[in-house]
């Protein structure tokens, strides 16, 4: 029988994964079963997770707002990623650490956004407070934005339109890969030394998304535009997709604080944790250009 990875505490390594069906936790689950911990995979929707990752991991199926599936996620976990669905609220989510800080969870890496501790009214800055006052260990993954989301919510656009349809005018995002956030979450867990710091996680390049359009034209081979659309079109446009108001509003606040230029930076943290570089738009473009054919 292969010997399972040993916690600091000297227990076999068991980290519950929240949010494993995710843009993160999906390449997170798939690089944790490379290691030697066991992998619980926590989800609304054991069966739709199981046709994805096999019999490798456990299932068990978890709610952050149904307390009552907390038990069974939890038992015997010493490690935990840990994030938060923008549709469920702060308070089940403080819950719930508190859960796990009573059980004896040792560590949790939480995937937050870059620049949190400038907005202490953000939910994952008040998350993350709570962290910090619990009685575990942590470690804030600060992610910058996700080039997944122009392979998810603003693929629509690219594809049908040729445009990328942001409304966040020459703002500069230092564009990261959720597989690098991935891939940093499951060193945090696995390997010693993570307890109680801050990564902001960034890709290697600020780009404005003139900038990430002309990379778009040149992979793909055809032109594709930054729109740059004002907040009410955008809101529209995204209204009539049928895209949630929850988010549409999340987004419209993301999008004018990039708009004033803060959002920029980036930082050697990935290229640390991982010993390599992270990865560019255009690698992801590269990767990925099946997803933004033509329709
Ligand atoms: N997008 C960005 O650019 C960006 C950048 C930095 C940080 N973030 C943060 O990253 C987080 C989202 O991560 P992601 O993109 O990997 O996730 P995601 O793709 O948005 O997926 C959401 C995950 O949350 C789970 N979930 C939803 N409702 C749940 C509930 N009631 N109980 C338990 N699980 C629930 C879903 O699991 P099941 O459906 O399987 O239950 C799913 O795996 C957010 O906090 C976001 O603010 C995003």
């Amino acid at each position: 029988m292969t010997e399972r990875a040993k916690s600091s505490e000297g227990s076999e390594m068991r980290i519950l994964v929240t949010g494993a069906t995710g843009t993160v936790g999906k390449p997170l689950v798939t690089r944790l079963l490379d290691t030697l911990a066991q992998v619980r995979v926590a989800t609304t929707s054991p069966q739709t997770a199981r046709e994805r990752f096999g019999n490798a991991p456990e299932y068990v199926e978890f709610d952050f707002e149904r307390p009552e599936t907390w038990g069974s996620a939890l038992e015997q976990i010493n490690r935990m990623f840990l994030l938060f669905p923008p549709a469920v609220g702060v308070t089940p989510v403080r819950e719930f650490i508190d859960a796990a800080d009573r059980v004896g969870v040792g560590h949790v890496a939480y995937l937050s956004i870059l620049g949190a501790e400038k907005l202490p009214v953000l939910p994952h800055r008040r998350l993350e407070k709570h962290l910090v006052r619990a009685d575990l260990a942590y470690t804030f993954l600060r992610a910058s934005w996700f080039m997944q989301n122009l392979s998810g919510i603003h693929r629509p656009e690219i594809t049908a339109d040729d445009e990328i349809y942001i409304p966040a005018g020459d703002g500069r995002l230092g564009f990261v890969d959720t597989s690098d956030v991935a891939a940093v979450a499951a060193t945090v867990l696995t390997e010693a030394g993570y307890e109680n710091r801050t990564l902001d996680l960034t890709g290697p390049e600020s780009m404005d998304f003139d900038a990430v359009a002309a990379v778009f034209s040149d992979v793909l081979d055809r032109r594709i535009t930054y729109a740059d659309p004002s907040r009410f079109a955008f809101a529209r446009h995204m209204y009539r997709r049928g895209v949630p108001t929850s988010i549409i509003v999340f987004m419209g606040i993301e999008y004018s604080i990039v708009r004033l230029g803060v959002s920029g930076r980036t930082t050697d943290d990935v290229a640390t944790v991982l010993d390599r570089s992270p990865r560019t738009v255009r690698q992801f473009v590269t990767d990925h250009a099946e997803l933004f054919s033509e329709n």
